[in-house]
């Protein structure tokens, strides 16, 4: 039996990975095998991989070298995880998938939308998400969040104008598409669990 996929998608401070995790605690408390991933990494040549592409001092690397990489990041993760994953019925839960590389290299880096989902076919093949939860934010909120939490990664170091077109590009190609769902990320974090618990629960009985 095939399982469900579910992909939260956001900018930068969005708040996707707290509720990634309040998500799975409430899937694990209803008894429901709930694997949790995230985007570039979730397998070990994943996260050997994420350490290079968002490594601050590689600021020579080209943007077509980083869009493959975060290509065969994916593909190793499907063929590793999702894939057998949903295969044995489970919920899986990705911080992002192929929609953060099409804004970021397809939008932002401006290789276009076509050639970024073209190259990231072979990886996914059948496993495309039942669902992808857009938590919505502007560039302004999203990047205060990320300077009082942390070292900046070689992304989130980009200018205000790069996020600003992350923001853009989000709400261009999700806002409308049928398999998503958007939430206002700048409500309070137990509100928005709320909200998405509701739409999960409403996605779980059909
Ligand atoms: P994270 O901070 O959500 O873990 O994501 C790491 C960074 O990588 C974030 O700035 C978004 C960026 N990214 C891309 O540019 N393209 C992609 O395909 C993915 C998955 C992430």
């Amino acid at each position: 039996m095939r399982g469900i996929f579910i992909v939260m998608e956001g900018p930068d401070g969005s708040g996707k990975t707290t509720q990634i995790n309040l998500l799975k605690n409430y899937l694990e408390d209803r008894g429901m095998e709930c694997i949790l991933t995230r985007e570039p990494g979730g397998t070990k040549i994943g996260e050997d991989l994420r350490s290079v592409i968002l490594n601050p001092e590689y600021k020579e690397m080209s943007s077509v070298t980083e869009m493959l990489l975060y290509a065969a990041c994916r593909a190793q993760l499907v063929h590793e995880v999702i894939g057998p994953a949903l295969e044995r019925g489970a919920v899986v839960i990705s911080d992002r998938f192929v929609d953060s590389s099409i804004v970021y290299q397809g939008i932002a880096r401006g290789l276009g939308i076509k050639t970024v989902s073209d190259i990231n076919e072979p990886g996914i093949g059948i496993y495309k998400p039942d669902k992808v939860l857009f938590i919505d934010i502007s560039e302004k909120e999203g990047l205060q969040r990320k300077v009082q939490q942390k070292k900046l990664d070689r992304i989130e170091q980009e200018g205000i104008e790069f996020h600003h077109m992350i923001s853009e590009g989000y709400r261009k190609i999700l806002l409308g598409r049928e398999d998503v769902i958007t939430f206002d990320g700048e409500q309070d974090i137990d509100t928005l669990h709320q909200e998405i618990i509701e739409c999960i629960d409403h996605l779980l009985e059909r």
